[in-house]
C-alpha cells in the first residue's frame, strides 16, 4: 500500500470517525443519553469528566518530550496543562456540589478502563494523537452542547463551567492533532496504525458512554 497524501489521509479519518459518530449518536437515545437531569446525574457526568480530562492529559503527556518540532511541541504541552486545569475546575465544582471529585477516577467503569487502558497502551505520538484528540474528542463539543441546554436551568453554574471555561478551551487545541497527523504520519504504515487506532478508540469510547449512561441512578 502506497502512502496517501496528507489531505486525503486526513479525510479518511474524518470519514471514519463521522460514520461512528453516526452510529453512536443514534444509539445514544436509547440507552438515555438525552433523558432529564438531576442533581445526582450532573454530580455524575462531572466526576466522568474528571476521568476523561485528567486521562487525555496523562496519556498525552509521556509523548510530548517525542514531539520533533517545537511550534507543535510547545502547543502540546500546553494542551496537557490545559486538560490538568479543567481537571481541577470539575473537581472544585464537584466539591461545591458536596460529591466526591474522584468517585469515578477512583472506581472507574469497567468499560472506561478498557479505553484509557489502550490509550495507554499504544506505540506512537501519531497513533494516540489519531485515537484521542483527532478521534473521540472531536465529540465533547457536540455532546456538550447538549449536556450544557439539559443543565442550564437545574444548575446553571455548571453550565458556564462548560460554556465558558472547558469548550472555549477546547476550541483552541482543535488545531494541533491535525497539524501533527500531517506533518508526522506520511509513510504507508503509520497511517494504517493510525486510522486502526481512530476505529478502536471510538469503538472503545461508544462503549464507554453507554456504560457510564447506564450507569445512572433512574
Ligand atoms: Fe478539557
Ligand atoms: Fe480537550
Amino acid at each position: 500500500m502506497e502512502a496517501l497524501k496528507a489531505e486525503e489521509f486526513l479525510a479518511e479519518l474524518i470519514s471514519c470517525r463521522e460514520a461512528f459518530w453516526e452510529k453512536m449518536n443514534a444509539e445514544r437515545k436509547s440507552y438515555g443519553a438525552e433523558k432529564p437531569l438531576s442533581p445526582a446525574i450532573v454530580l455524575r457526568r462531572l466526576q466522568f469528566g474528571v476521568v476523561m480530562e485528567r486521562k487525555a492529559a496523562e496519556v498525552t503527556a509521556r509523548w510530548v518530550g517525542e514531539i520533533p518540532d517545537l511550534d507543535l511541541q510547545q502547543p502540546m504541552s500546553e494542551y496537557v496543562v490545559n486538560e490538568l486545569k479543567h481537571t481541577s475546575i470539575l473537581r472544585k465544582r464537584i466539591a461545591e456540589l458536596n460529591g466526591d471529585p474522584d468517585a469515578l477516577w477512583n472506581q472507574p467503569l469497567k468499560e472506561l478502563k478498557e479505553l484509557w487502558d489502550y490509550h495507554a497502551s499504544l506505540e506512537s505520538l501519531c497513533e494516540l494523537i489519531a485515537s484521542v484528540q483527532f478521534g473521540h474528542e472531536e465529540f465533547f463539543p457536540r455532546t456538550s452542547k447538549s449536556f450544557i441546554a439539559r443543565v442550564q436551568s437545574i444548575d446553571p453554574q455548571t453550565a458556564s463551567v462548560y460554556r465558558d471555561t472547558l469548550l472555549a478551551d477546547e476550541a483552541g487545541h482543535e488545531w494541533i492533532a491535525p497539524e501533527i497527523l500531517r506533518r508526522y504520519a506520511t509513510d504507508a504504515k503509520t497511517q494504517k496504525k493510525c486510522l486502526e487506532a481512530l476505529k478502536r478508540g471510538c469503538e472503545l469510547f461508544g462503549k464507554a458512554i453507554q456504560s457510564f449512561n447506564q450507569s445512572l441512578p433512574a
